[in-house]
């Protein structure tokens, strides 16, 4: 076999085993109901490419109605929620992946639109960025609440079957917001120092391995995690590498580094051509297992962050456009590999929930789009 490093077993501290290193990226849908029970179609979807990825990890999936980011999110803000994360646990498990459910809470990046309220979020910054309002300082109490409801979401989770959760602690969420001297400006115990605007991501990472240490069987946490923000001020790498050091004295199973491109240095600095996920690499030095992302498309690709010192790839967009990526690779036909998006018809043949492939196709420069064939 081909890159055989790609298919070696990983097991992780929690006691949990997968078949091989390759992820399938946490990817949001904007299909779900509105009610935030998961679609027939993000079923089909999840179902079609978890045959190959050791770990499957769902869509970024809101504990708290305030939460909501996107259209279409999915919830596990409540159980009545659990029928429908059984249904996804089961179609991943039924290929035979591990599945991990993705934890999330918007905070400011959550339209207005989608929310009984005002967004919440560390500090009263809005995101510099249009659409989005501006929103109102979480209380003490409501950062107790939210804490709590990412515990509770845990335990949901493990009711319904998973074998892990994520907890989505980048990409500019409420973990990261609190993490952030962006948007947290608060000068309580939860924000001002380095020290204090870690507390909040750390307290919901102890208040998850603590429900996750009840599951009576092994059960992963993760930690997804941006190294930096492109605001001023924003978060450095030099302050990544402190949280990374409290993360790492956790038991957790991951850290999975969100970059755009793997290979990229700084988006801070472009005279920094450091790799962040190298960076965290070295600073981690054992501790955890690293996963790396980001614009993977062959398996030379991926060997790469293996390489680098990545204990598991995590693989997105190219698994949008190729269900089969993993299958294709196993069985020695990479040439085979699909790396664009049809430019109509997509939804039928690649099991692409409507409302992704029309964003898909909608976001210029996201994904490469088939040329249209020419008119006879
Ligand atoms: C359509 C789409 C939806 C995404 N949704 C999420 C999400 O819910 N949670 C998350 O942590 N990252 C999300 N991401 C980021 C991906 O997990 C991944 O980090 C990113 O796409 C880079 O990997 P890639 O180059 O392999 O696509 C999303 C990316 C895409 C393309």
């Amino acid at each position: 076999m081909q890159y055989p490093a790609l298919f070696e077993e990983l097991r992780f501290l929690s006691g949990l085993q997968t078949r091989n290193r390759i992820v399938l990226a946490p990817m949001t849908t904007w299909s779900s109901h509105d009610d935030g029970r998961i679609h027939e179609d993000e079923l089909a979807y999840l179902r079609v490419r978890s045959g190959g990825p050791g770990l499957v990890m769902t869509a970024a999936c809101y504990v708290q109605r305030m939460g909501k980011a996107f259209s279409g999110q999915w919830a596990c803000d409540t159980d009545e929620t659990l029928p429908s994360l059984r249904a996804a646990c089961e179609g991943i498990h039924a290929e035979g992946a591990r599945a991990i459910l993705q934890i999330h809470h918007g905070g400011r990046m959550c339209p207005s639109s989608l929310l009984p309220g005002q967004p919440v979020s560390a500090s009263a910054e809005p995101a510099e960025r249009p659409g989005f309002d501006r929103p109102r300082p979480m209380t003490h109490d409501e950062i107790l609440e939210s804490i709590d409801a990412f515990a509770a979401a845990t335990r949901r989770a493990i009711e319904a079957g998973y074998d892990g959760v994520e907890i989505h602690g980048a990409n500019t969420y409420l973990l990261q917001q609190f993490f952030s001297p962006h948007s947290n400006r608060r000068s309580d115990d939860w924000g001002g120092s380095l020290e204090k605007r870690m507390r909040f991501p750390l307290a919901v990472t102890d208040a998850v391995c603590a429900a996750a240490a009840q599951a009576g069987r092994p059960f992963a946490v993760g930690y997804r995690i941006s190294p930096e923000e492109v605001e001023e001020p924003g978060i450095t790498i030099a302050e990544t590498l402190e949280l990374v050091d409290a993360l790492a004295e956790r038991p957790l199973d991951w850290l999975h580094v969100s970059v755009r491109s793997y290979l990229a240095g700084s988006m801070r600095d472009d005279s920094d051509r450091e790799r962040p996920t190298r960076c965290i690499i070295d600073r981690v030095a054992g501790r955890l297992p690293v996963i790396g992302v980001g614009l993977v498309y062959n398996p030379e690709d991926a060997q790469f962050i293996l390489d680098d010192g990545c204990a598991a790839v995590a693989l997105g967009r190219i698994m949008l456009m190729e269900p089969r990526w993993v299958e294709k690779v196993a069985e020695g036909r990479a040439r085979e590999i699909r790396a664009t998006l049809p430019r109509s018809g997509g939804a039928e043949q690649l099991q692409l929930p409507q409302p992704l492939y029309r964003t898909l196709l909608a976001r210029e420069g996201w994904l490469p789009v088939e040329e249209e064939e020419e008119q006879q």
